[in-house]
């Protein structure tokens, strides 16, 4: 579809960028904190790139006062944050951490102070890990009112202030992760655990949303789905048949629920077929119903080109992260998918595809398939940055990639999705979690090297200047 004159971005249009506590904020053990599932995860040898941790991450605990100062500089409208769960409860729950609330009060303040929207996420994988010792944290139906009551002292606090939230970031990737590919805590390879523990995460976050509403709190909530649009690799139907799979896996697996609160048919029948069962009880269903979005935050990066695996077919296989092009093994679900390569287009060092029409395709399928705002929630390159000796970062690549996506959004916007904001992935540079240090998403360049090595000094990209241009012009002027 192409139109001749693009929808123009309204005036209130959230242009954002984004972090999460774990990656940027360090002082891992400062004012009163307990630790967190990835506070022990990243001590376990050979589990993350080169063993680097968030333990210092860009010190951003410290530093928050000027990395607010250059987001104001910026012009940033909105910054997405995620608050330690572990700051506010130690423990996951008890008595409130005075201290560590009184951390994002101050960061909330700034941000207010500084015209800046914040949007807080609830969750971003930092699980206390005393509530995994005491009952295995997301396998336990116990975590849905530790959760909910460590997110009702974040209503009541930052009620009126913050606008903005996030109920659960990337549920699909951090159960997927956790308890099949056993590449993030708690580093199970169980897909029994891994349905269950996704099935109380399900509940968990609606029953914050529900609260949310109850509450009667001024703004929205939603969750942030990492969503890629799933392509055939052609027409042949068995391949067609492998996008329908993928799709329906990988996407409305998790969407359905938060949106319809029921799971998807043939996904759902397949996994009785398995063998598989629920605990589900009565009651659930209300609550995932009870539970819906106010909009969905979507963090995209990339597509999927499906093609047919058979039943004997490829399996799990290894992700780069190592940043050395073509390292990524094969991968896909005997019997349902396999993921190949898109011979339309280019990948980064990571072997992620870069494919801007993508975001549109995202933004209108979930539009029309839900009938939701979306709030992109994520969205960036990441690659390596290099600082020169005049202390610059020539990132052309960066705002290549970046004014690509602007006008997929601007063009999804024309086709009638309504899109509340755009977040980019991310800030500052930040620790990847599996990926370290060096692959590189911000527009601040923090001198924080792979072996945790730096100053921590902050120095602007040239995709910092780029977008203060974006947002100063609302969007006209993309350069
Ligand atoms: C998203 C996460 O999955 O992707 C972020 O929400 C993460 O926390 C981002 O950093 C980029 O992934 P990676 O592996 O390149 O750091």
């Amino acid at each position: 579809m192409e139109h001749k004159k693009l929808k123009q971005f309204s005036k209130d249009f959230l242009w954002g960028s984004a972090s999460a506590a774990y990656q940027v904020e360090g002082a891992w053990q400062e004012d009163g904190k307990g630790i967190s599932v990835w506070d022990e995860f990243v001590r376990i040898p050979e589990k993350t790139f080169k063993e680097t941790n968030g333990d210092v991450a860009v010190d951003h605990y410290h530093r928050y006062k000027e990395d607010v100062a250059l987001m104001k500089e910026q012009g940033l409208k909105a910054y997405r944050f995620s608050v330690a769960w572990t700051r506010i409860f130690p423990k996951g729950k008890g008595e409130v951490n005075q201290a560590g609330l009184q951390f994002y009060v101050d960061l909330v303040d700034e941000l207010i102070k500084s015209g800046i929207e914040p949007v807080l996420t609830l969750y971003h994988w930092d699980l206390p890990q005393a509530l995994q010792d005491e009952y295995q944290g997301w396998e336990s139906r116990k975590i849905i009112e530790d959760f909910t009551n460590y997110a009702t002292v974040l209503f009541e606090t930052f009620r009126g202030k913050v606008k903005y939230w996030v109920s659960l970031n990337e549920q699909n990737v951090f159960v997927s992760h956790g308890y099949l590919m056993a590449t993030h805590p708690p580093a199970v390879q169980d897909i029994q655990r891994m349905y269950q523990a996704n099935h109380y995460a399900n509940l968990a976050n609606a029953s914050v949303i529900k609260k949310f509403h109850e509450m009667q709190m001024p703004g929205m909530i939603g969750p942030s789905f990492a969503y890629g649009p799933n392509y055939p690799l052609n027409s042949d139907p068995k391949n067609v048949l492998a996008m329908e799979n993928s799709e329906e896996f990988n996407a409305h697996f998790w969407l359905d629920v938060y949106m319809w609160g029921e799971y998807p048919l043939v996904a759902f029948n397949y996994l009785k077929e398995q063998g598989l069962s629920l605990e589900i009880q009565k009651g659930d269903r209300e609550l995932l119903t009870a539970g819906k979005p106010d909009f969905i935050g979507v963090n995209y990066y990339q597509t999927s080109t499906n093609a047919f695996n058979p039943i004997d077919g490829v399996g799990l296989g290894k992700m780069n992260t190592s940043g050395k092009k073509g390292s990524t093994e094969e991968s896909g679900t005997p019997g349902l998918f396999k993921r190949v390569e898109n011979p339309f287009v280019e990948r980064t060092n990571w072997d992620w595809e870069i494919d801007p029409q993508g975001l549109r395709i995202a933004l209108r399928r979930l539009a029309s398939r839900y009938r939701i705002p979306v709030l992109i929630t994520e969205n960036g390159l990441g690659e390596y940055d290099k600082l020169t000796e005049d202390k610059q970062i020539h990132d052309q690549y960066r705002i290549e990639y970046l004014k690509q996506h602007i006008l997929a959004i601007q063009e999804a916007m024309t086709d009638g999705v309504s899109v509340l904001g755009y977040c980019t992935w991310s800030y500052t540079d930040l620790l990847s979690w599996l990926n370290g240090y060096q692959k590189r998403y911000g527009f601040v360049y923090v001198d924080q090297d792979e072996n945790q090595n730096g100053s921590l000094n902050r120095y602007k990209k040239d995709s910092f200047t780029w977008y203060q241009e974006v947002i100063r012009t609302n969007g006209e002027n993309l350069g």
